[in-house]
């Protein structure tokens, strides 16, 4: 049966009508992996100057941040961490509720195996608690070297992270509520992994057409991977879908 989820005229302020937190909440017990993209109405992950930061509105804003204070520990590909710039995670309004007993804000889980990251920026020089290296055994040794010292580092793969194997070590770090920012060559893998159990999907109500990649970008899967759909939010015409592994 089709049905009519909500019209135009029925639209709330999503930041007043809605607690992130609530709507956001991860299973009270086990380890959960999230991810959280967006993508514009015709597919694409990032804009015209090559990031997906533009891409969403204030509500959408306010979102990526609940879902950082939700984490216990924030992956994102190193791809990401250039492009987009990352630094450490900045705490957000309501952080110190959402975070009771745990750190003030989640570390950063960075995927590398380059490791060609700017070990003088503030991604190393300033996060507490320390940036994590996800990285594998065949990275540059003197690399390695020189990051051990400024991160803390996880080899989970020889030539290639293992994704399910990462989940499990993040596990036994006590990291059970994971968070993945993407890339969408990183996302690509952790679902062809089948450690994804979530994806929060926001639609920008906008068009670019061009060549940017859509939110998966990689090997295609062997088999399709099913989500099923658990919630649907809309502000300003963007729609934030939650979609969780069938
Ligand atoms: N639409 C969205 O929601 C969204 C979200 C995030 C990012 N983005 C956009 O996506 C673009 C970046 O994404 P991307 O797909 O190009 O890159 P990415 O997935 O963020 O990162 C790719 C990099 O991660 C490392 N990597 C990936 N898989 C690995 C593995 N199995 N083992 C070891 N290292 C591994 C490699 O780093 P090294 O090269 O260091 O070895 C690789 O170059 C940017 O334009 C960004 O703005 C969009």
């Amino acid at each position: 049966m089709m049905r009519r989820l909500s019209s135009a005229s029925e639209t709330a302020d999503l930041t007043e009508a809605v607690d992130l937190a609530e709507a956001y909440a991860y299973p009270a017990e086990g380890t959960w992996l999230r991810a959280n993209m967006i993508s514009t109405l015709d597919g694409a992950a990032w804009s015209l100057e090559g990031r997906s930061g533009g891409l969403g509105n204030e509500a959408d804003r306010q979102l990526f941040s609940v879902m950082r204070g939700l984490a216990d520990v924030v992956i994102a590909g190193a791809g990401t961490a250039r492009v987009e710039g990352y630094g450490p995670v900045d705490p957000g309004p309501g952080w110190a509720e959402l975070r009771a007993g745990r750190t003030a804000v989640p570390p950063l889980a960075v995927v590398s195996r380059r490791l060609d990251l700017d070990l003088d920026g503030p991604l190393f020089t300033e996060a507490e608690p320390r940036t994590i290296l996800l990285t594998v055994e065949s990275a540059p040794a003197d690399r390695l070297q020189q990051v051990r010292e400024l991160a803390d580092v996880i080899v989970a793969g020889e030539h290639a992270v293992d994704f399910a194997l990462a989940v499990k070590q993040l596990e036994a770090r006590g990291h059970r509520r994971l968070l993945c920012e993407g890339g969408p060559h990183v996302l690509a893998q952790v679902v062809a992994a089948g450690v994804l159990d979530e994806l929060c999907l926001t639609v920008s109500p906008i068009m670019l057409s061009g060549t940017a990649s859509r939110v998966l970008n990689g090997t295609a899967l062997a088999a399709p991977a099913n989500m099923t759909l658990e919630q649907v939010l809309e502000d300003e015409g963007h729609l934030f879908m939650r979609y969780l592994k069938a």
